[in-house]
């Protein structure tokens, strides 16, 4: 294959290593001026100051910014309809928890989402991919857990295996049917905990159809004993933990999470210095996902305190048809950055290298340098803290996912 060099970059920037970034050193980026990126075979090759070495093919950055390609950590992409018609009881005030126990919320989700083919929300999930492409995600993690039964998680896990031969975004496979309690089982908890651990995971494990197993650990869906054995049995068969916690109620699903090396905890709304501790004892990234406490009108999470713990953050979009059906990762790390106060520089390492270690990909993705994959954004802009000042607006120019042009703003 050729090689490629980018050039004329007005500022590069970027997080250094093959790991998640914590503390002080989630602020810390590497700045490069009137910079050049050069990769083969989809592997970045060198970056530098000055004058561009030769390569076979050139692209011109036009003097402005370029940062990895946006990496997010969080979404649960597949599912059939949306929720429209819950607006008008959210607007009286009617909670997310009460609208699920009535349910609603994510059970009327998995009506909609059993009555779809797989086809159907295949086709769905890639329109919705290729906007997050045009955006700068070159990366995005995937949840089944709106089928709560084990051909209908299989499926849409399986929708994620298709799209992954449809499009360019690289896809990461997590299963979650510890979403909520289906109706079939409202009266036996512990025959769909059962149906969970004897039977959909060893599925998803045996057909490789996840790396990663989440469950929502909350008031009224799963106690964090549920979801600890749950969790312990997808370790297990090789699949590496997740947890929902803290997103409404502060009910111990982070501490549980920590105590168990859970790769990262999701939303921590309302997280606690215990599960701080926790998460740092744990070596888990805190995957926050500031959109959804927009959206939910919610409090923001504790960031600096994390940040000042020394626990990873990483942010994610929470595309979901709920309490967050905007796929908009650069809006979320515009909110991130004003409402946790949190540094360009801290929230350029939440969604590149931290999100990238929030799912096992540090080692190859979420930073330009040598040796790591060619994910290059090219953005409309002249430096970082502009991609921050704006909003509203995507700035993603030009989009290069393993080395290969996917996309470019015309
Ligand atoms: O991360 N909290 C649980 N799951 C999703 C919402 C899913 C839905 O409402 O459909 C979340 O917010
Ligand atoms: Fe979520």
């Amino acid at each position: 294959m050729a090689s490629t060099v980018i050039e004329n970059i007005g500022l590069l920037a970027t997080p250094i290593g093959t790991a998640a970034r914590a503390g002080k050193a989630q602020g810390e980026i590497l700045f490069l001026k009137n910079a050049w990126l050069t990769y083969e075979n989809g592997v970045i090759t060198g970056v530098g100051e000055g004058k561009a070495p030769a390569a076979d093919e050139r692209l011109d950055a036009e003097g402005k910014l370029v940062t990895p390609g946006l990496i997010d950590p969080h979404t649960h992409l597949i599912f059939g309809g949306w929720r429209q018609h819950e607006l008008a009881m959210k607007l009286k005030g009617v909670t997310y928890l009460e609208i699920l126990a009535a349910g609603g919320g994510i059970l009327s989700t998995v009506k909609k989402t059993r009555a779809a083919s797989l086809e159907e929300l295949a086709d769905k999930a890639e329109q919705e991919l290729r906007k997050m492409l045009r955006l700068g995600v070159t990366t995005c993690e995937c949840k089944s857990g709106y089928g709560l039964a084990t051909e209908e998680e299989m499926k849409m896990l399986h929708a994620v295996r298709l799209l992954r031969k449809r499009q360019p975004v690289e896809l990461v496979s997590t299963f979650m049917a510890a979403h909520a309690l289906p109706q079939e089982y409202a009266q036996d908890r512990e025959g769909y905990i059962r149906l969970i651990i004897d039977e959909m995971l060893p599925r998803a494990a045996a057909e490789k159809l996840a790396e990663f197993c989440d469950v929502f650990c909350e008031t009224g869906v799963f106690t964090p004993e549920e979801c600890r054995r749950i969790l312990l049995a997808a370790q297990r068969l090789g699949l590496a933990a997740k947890c929902h916690s803290d997103e409404i109620d502060p009910i111990g699903g982070t501490e549980m999470a920590g105590s168990i090396g859970a790769v990262s905890c999701e939303h921590l709304i309302r997280c606690q210095k215990s599960g701080i501790d926790a998460m740092k004892a744990g070596g888990t990234v805190a995957c926050l996902l500031p959109a959804t406490s927009f959206y939910l009108g919610a409090a923001f999470a504790p960031a600096r305190q994390m940040i000042e713990a020394g626990v990873p953050v990483a942010f994610g979009s929470d595309f979901n048809p709920g309490s967050c059906p905007c796929g908009n990762l650069p809006l979320a790390m515009n909110i991130g950055c004003y409402r946790y106060r949190m540094t360009p520089e801290e929230c350029l390492t939440a969604v590149t290298l931290n999100a990238a270690a929030a799912i096992h990909r540090a080692e190859r993705l979420g930073s330009l340098e040598v040796g790591k994959q060619a994910d290059v954004l090219i953005w409309d802009a002249p430096d970082l803290e502009y991609i921050f000042y704006r909003f509203g607006d995507s700035l993603a120019e030009t989009v290069v996912k393993n080395g290969v042009v996917v996309y470019t703003q015309t």
